[in-house]
């Protein structure tokens, strides 16, 4: 292959996160504009392996930016796994003839990426790889930001706001438990945001009596009647471990809610847009300078690519300004 490519993949895969269409059409646009043929990979790395395939122009993009979810659809491949499933997925990039691959995704998604540009390589045949991070679970290590996460949060602030409206009623506890799989950054994010009695994440080891008890008492004796705990699903136990305990200990009347899966769909916010759009637009230039094996990073107002061996291998804790935030004003110490 010379320097010049002439036709990329793109494909969205694993958990979906509002921000991915955005991301697609930037991807699409900028080729589009680079004389660069753009392929959309339908459900992942499971349309490599099974050809499913759609051709993209600008117009396939146009009013896509403001949806949640992918027009490309999504999936965990279980298949690409294997040797086997990746070699069918080469056999398709041939067919196609696929100079490139934009994977928008997370962890997985770049575990994949370099895995068929390996084995790609293997094969004497030339695939860049560039993996865009979106995943609401923002626990990509090497970008301070991923796609998703913002919009994912103000769903979670608007479903707690209502619930805090019943809760406040009946004068009760309510346990909130949202996504974030093993991260609590959705959880301490939601939890400053509402105003939250207590927040559990699973980075940190929870200490009943005085990150979720002493809270509540200290808010009761301040006059409040109701009372407002965040937990993230990677915390021991969950939600309903959590309200056992509250309940056990403070006789407080608790409900617990488990947000799930509503907070990944939905219209992506502004903040979400604009990151999808300059990560789409950076990982065409990433391809078309020659370069493979990047993820596209946001690190502060600046974004720029990281090795996908060294991306991998990154990890991110929480904010630590945001957690001491959050800990001052739930009164924890
Ligand atoms: O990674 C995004 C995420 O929504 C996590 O927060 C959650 O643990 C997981 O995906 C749920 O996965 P699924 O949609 O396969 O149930």
């Amino acid at each position: 292959m010379g320097d010049r490519i002439k036709r990329i993949g793109v494909l969205t895969s694993g958990g979906d996160a509002p921000g991915m269409n955005a991301a697609v059409r930037a991807v699409v646009r900028t080729a589009v504009g680079q004389g660069i043929e753009c392929i959309g990979i339908r459900r992942g790395w499971s349309g490599l392996i099974s050809s499913d395939f759609v051709q993209l122009d600008g117009n396939s993009v146009s009013r896509i930016i403001n949806k949640g979810g992918t027009m490309l659809y999504t999936a965990r491949s279980e298949e690409f796994m294997d040797h086997t499933g990746r070699e069918k997925a080469i056999g398709t990039c041939k067919l196609l003839g696929l100079d490139g691959i934009v994977a928008i995704g997370g962890d997985g998604t770049f575990r994949g990426a370099l895995a068929i540009s390996r084995q790609a390589a293997k094969d004497g045949m030339d695939l860049r790889v560039v993996g865009i991070p979106a995943t609401i679970d923002n626990d990509i290590g090497c970008s301070h930001y991923t796609i998703g996460f913002d919009s994912a949060c103000n769903t979670a602030i608007e479903c707690i706001d209502k619930l805090r409206d019943t809760m406040q009623s009946h004068e009760r506890c309510s346990v909130v438990e949202v996504m974030g799989r093993h991260a609590g950054h959705v959880a301490l994010n939601v939890g400053v945001a509402c105003g939250a009695t207590a927040v559990l994440v699973p980075e940190q080891e929870v200490d009943y009596e005085k990150d979720v008890v002493e809270p509540i008492r200290r808010s009761r004796l301040s006059g409040q009647t109701h009372f407002m705990v965040i937990v993230a699903e990677g915390v021991e136990g969950g939600a309903y471990g959590v309200a056992k305990r509250i309940t056990d200990e403070t006789a407080l009347d608790t409900r617990v809610t488990i947000l799930g899966h509503v907070q990944r769909g939905g219209t992506p916010t502004s903040r979400d847009r604009i990151a999808a759009t300059y990560m789409g637009y950076e990982a065409v230039h990433l391809l078309s300078e020659g370069q493979s094996c990047r993820v596209v990073a946001k690190q502060g107002n600046e974004y720029t690519s990281f090795d996908i061996h060294e991306a991998l291998a990154m990890t991110k804790g929480l904010d630590p300004q945001t957690y001491t935030v959050m800990r001052t004003l739930t009164g924890v110490q």
